[in-house]
Parts: structure tokens; sequence; C-alpha cells
């Protein structure tokens, strides 16, 4: 396989590509490198490949007339990929594909980058691996180059080696261990000095699905799952539940706006009681509030969730009895505040949602999540045309609205109250 580089750095290749598993395939020619400067194709007698950027602003841009004849003068590019923290970021897939090309051309940004008309000129796919920027394309360059080289066949002592690593089956690999037996008082896991074959397989599935459910369990939503891997990714998710468990969730009725923003109070919802209290047991949430200062209203919310949880409804579907054992039916915010603090032993931290605007958003879904990490937090949903300002002023921060960007923000609160469990307790992130 070819690698064409360009560079201004040529040398910064030269430790990497002769050492170790790479240096090898160099050597056998499994792998080439060619080095090309952009350098060498300059016209000026200071050899120039940057310029002051139009508009004004710090650093320089490589320039346009240089890169351009160094990718010229190459006979066959094959698939051009430019470096950049704009790219897509590289995964195992996107390596594997490039380790099918004969050849391929990457293009090693510096200084603030390159003139955005390279990609008027020359087809580029663009890739980026990671959200860092780094100085320049060349590290980035060499951590694709050996992406994809390390997958050629042959390019491993054991080509089974790199169908069992990370990613390759879509998970990823489970830990290892070697000599000594035992270091500072660590030993290895007994099974695998058992000799049984087959317990040691199985161990290691479960290592490397534990692995993932803790670090990536986003990755789990595409690997190709068994039955038995379901059995033990059930069992393994019920000790990692204390995150969901620190999550209430307070679905309040007054003081809420009405649609001409006066605050008023809302009556009760047969279906958000249902459809929140079934997200909330889905993402084994600590409870589910439902405020409201209607004596009437509360005492109807209490026949329907008695009908599901002890009277007829149970008998028909258990899992929703299940679920709306979370609910309880209180009559203020301050209520479900207490109540959150009976279970816990910990005060909440009240954090509002709304749809209203962007501008009064002050908490982020990353700090509720680390938030929960260390104390219960009670979510705060409005009924209505959403939470009354002294309500969301009394929160420690409001969440940013849904879809903040788009001119159109009108979920029902049940919809809003899914996505928001889901953003902080989901598996994607
Ligand atoms: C200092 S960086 C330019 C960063 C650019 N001004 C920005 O803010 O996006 C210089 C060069 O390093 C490379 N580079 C930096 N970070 C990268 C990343 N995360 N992935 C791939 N290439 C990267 C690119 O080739 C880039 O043109």
């Amino acid at each position: 396989m070819i690698f064409n580089i360009v560079t201004i750095f040529p040398e910064f290749f030269d430790s990497a590509l002769c050492c170790g598993l790479l240096g090898k395939a160099v050597d056998q020619g499994m792998v080439k490198v060619r080095l090309i400067n952009p350098r060498d194709f300059t016209l000026d007698r200071h050899r120039s490949v940057d310029d002051r950027p139009y508009g004004g602003g710090p650093g320089m841009v490589m320039t346009l007339p240089p890169l351009a004849a160094a990718l010229r003068s190459l006979e066959s590019t094959g698939k051009i990929l430019l470096l950049s923290p704009k790219g897509r970021p590289l995964d195992h897939a996107m390596a594997v594909r490039f380790s099918r090309e004969q050849s391929l051309t990457l293009i090693c940004g510096r200084y603030e980058g390159i003139d955005a008309r390279l990609e008027d000129l020359f087809h580029l796919e663009t890739v980026s691996v990671g959200n860092v920027v780094l100085n320049g394309g060349e590290t980035a360059a060499l951590h694709l180059l050996e992406a994809a080289a390390r997958l050629l066949p042959g390019f491993l002592g054991h080509d089974e080696s790199v169908a069992d690593e990370s990613f390759a089956r879509g998970v990823l690999e489970h830990p290892h261990y070697s000599r000594p037996e035992e270091f500072e008082g660590c030993g290895v896991p007994e099974v695998l000095l058992s000799g049984d074959h087959a317990k040691i397989a199985a161990w290691r599935r479960e290592g490397s699905l534990a692995d993932t459910l803790d670090c990536r369990p986003e990755l789990l939503h595409e690997a190709p799952l068994s039955a038995s891997d379901l059995v033990v990714l059930r069992r393994l998710n019920l000790t990692r539940c204390r995150i969901s468990k620190n999550c209430h969730l307070a679905l309040v009725h007054a003081p809420v706006l009405n649609k001409h923003g006066q605050i008023g109070t809302v009556s009760l919802t047969n279906l958000d009681i249902h459809d929140i209290a079934r997200v909330s047991r889905t993402y084994d949430m600590g409870g589910y509030y439902v405020c409201t200062p209607l004596q009437d209203q509360r005492r109807l919310g209490e026949r329907l969730v008695r009908h599901w949880t002890n009277g007829p409804g149970r008998e028909g579907n258990v899992d929703r009895a299940d679920a709306l054992a979370l609910v309880r039916l209180v009559e203020s915010l301050d209520h479900a505040v207490a109540g959150v603090r009976e279970q816990t032993g910990q005060e909440p931290l009240l954090v509002g949602t709304s749809a209203a605007s962007y501008a009064t958003a002050t908490m982020t879904v990353a700090q509720v999540r680390e938030a929960l990490h260390a104390k219960p937090v009670l979510l705060v949903l409005g009924t209505g045309h959403g939470l009354a300002s002294e309500v969301l002023e009394r929160c420690a921060g409001v969440l940013r609205p849904i879809r903040f960007y788009s001119a159109y923000n009108h979920l029902s609160v049940r919809s809003a109250a899914a996505i928001i469990v889901d953003r902080l307790l989901g598996d994607s992130g």
C-alpha cells in the first residue's frame, strides 16, 4: 500500500517509519511512504508556503500554489485525505475502508490551516483524529497511516489479533493479564489460570461487554450481540444504575404560564402521568413527582395510580404497575424537594427546563450528568406554556431548550421529558 504524505516537515516521519511493526512493513515493502514537501514546489527565493489571511486576524495560512503543484506532481494520488479538526473523526470502519485502497495521499496542514479553495480544486475527504487541535497534520497522518496499515494482511504476526481487537466486533476488547501471577498484592483472575478454555472465553466476553458498557456504552447500539450477551448486559447494567437512581423528575402544574403568559394552574393529563412514569422506570430513575396544589386533582391522580399499582390494571399489566409505582402526587415543588431529601438524605439540585428562550439557559447536559455522580438532581418540567419565572429562578440552573436552534419548539412535556432524560442518562454519551 502506498501512502503519499504532503508535509513541510518530512523529517517528522523518520523515526516513526523505522521502528516496530511499521518499520518492518516498510522494510518488507508492504507499506511504501513517499514524502512530498510543498516547499520543493515554490517559486520564490524564500520558498514560502504560507501567507497572511484575507480579512486579517492572527496566524498564517498555507497557500494554494505549492500545495496544488505538489499534488499534481504525483503520478497517482489515490484517495486524497485532508487532515483537519473539521473532518469526520477517524474510526475503525474508516480505517478498514482506507486499508482497502492501493494508495492514499495525506495532506498535513500547518499554521491556521490550508486555503479553503483547495477543496474546490481537488476531491478531498476531510478526516479528523479527535476534538483537539494539533500543531500540524503530521501526527494525525501518522495516526491514520498506522490505523490503516496494521489492518493489511500479514502486517501483524497473527492476523486473528486484528479480528479480536477493540471495535473489530463492535465492542471493546477484554482486559489482559500476564506474569507475574501476583504483583504488589494484585492477583490475576483465577479463571485465567484454570485452563478451562470455555470458561476463559465466557469470562473474556463478559469483560469485553463490561468494559464497553462502562467506557463506551454507545458502541452497544451497533454491536452484534447474542442472546447470552443480552443476559450478561442486563445483569451488569443493574449494578451500574446509581447515577440514574440519583435523577428524579417533578412535573409542575402550578405555577405555570398559560398561552397569554399569565400565571396559573393546569389540570393533570393522564398521558403525562403514564408516559413520564414509563420513562422514569425505563431509565431506572429515583422517582417521579406530579405536583398540583388542587386537592381534587391529586385525589384523581392517586385513584388513577392505584388502579394500575393495586387495582384491576395491575392484573392486566404488571409492567405498567411497576412504572406507575414511581409516581408521587404532591402539593408543590417544595413537597417534591422534601420527598427527594427524605428518600436520599441529601438536598437535591434543582434543574429547570424551558422551551422559551435559549437566553435563560445556564446549565449544560454535561454539567447535570457530572452533578448526578455526586448528588440527587430534581429535573423540573412545566405543564401549560412552561414554568413560571419564579420556579426557574429558584433552580440551580436551567437546561437549554431542546432544538434551541429551530424556530419551532413545541413538544409535549412528556416528549420533552423523554428526550431530556435520554440526553442525561441514555447510552449515547
Ligand atoms: C493548528 S492546526 C489549525 C487549526 C485551525 N485553525 C482550527 O482552529 O480548526 C494546523 C493543522 O493541524 C492539523 N490538525 C490539527 N488538529 C487536527 C485534528 N484534530 N485532526 C486532524 N488534523 C488536525 C490540520 O492539518 C491543521 O490544518
